[in-house]
């Protein structure tokens, strides 16, 4: 347990890298103009986050989430931070997480929808674990219990 909380943290900090150099500048009494721009990925992640938080409040309430974002799509052509390239793993995640996404709003599906959300949720987390682990906690919140 011990050696996977500190891989954790070694990998949080090559994710988060950017926001390390933010901090340096708040402490900066000068004002420093912010060169950290968030790429197009962190953009789409955080408009994706927001979209399954609604969905998870839909179906707790008992209502069905209404149709597949079509702009989730972008999974395949934003550009990541840095502009680094895309992998194999990053192109493989990133279809098996649409497909699941897309399950979600499936109405001839017999499996419960809270099962179908949650699949879709443990696919951003198991990209996570190999791309960028810092989220992770907080898309854990994403998962119905
Ligand atoms: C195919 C891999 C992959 C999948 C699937 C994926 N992510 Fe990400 N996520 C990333 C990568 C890579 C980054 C860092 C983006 C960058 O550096 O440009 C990221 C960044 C983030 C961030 C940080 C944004 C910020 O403010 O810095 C959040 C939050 C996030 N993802 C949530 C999610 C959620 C929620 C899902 C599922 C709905 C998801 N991710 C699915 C790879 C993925």
């Amino acid at each position: 347990m011990k050696i996977l909380s500190l891989l954790t943290l070694a990998l949080l900090v090559s994710c988060n890298s950017s926001d390390e150099k933010e901090e340096t500048k708040v402490s900066n009494k000068k004002f420093v103009p912010d060169m950290y721009v968030a790429s197009e990925m962190t953009l789409l992640m955080r408009s994706m986050y927001d979209a399954n938080e609604t969905f998870k409040k839909d179906i707790l309430a008992g209502n069905t989430p209404e149709s597949f974002p079509k702009d989730f799509l972008k999974i395949f052509t934003a550009k990541l931070t840095g502009d680094k390239p895309y992998n194999d793993t990053f192109k493989a995640f990133s279809k098996v997480y649409i497909d699941n996404e897309r399950t979600i709003f499936d109405t001839t599906s017999k499996i419960p929808i809270k099962t179908r959300y949650n699949n879709a949720i443990n696919t951003c987390i198991s990209c996570h674990t190999t791309e960028c682990v810092g989220p992770i906690p907080r898309i854990e919140k994403l998962l119905i219990n």
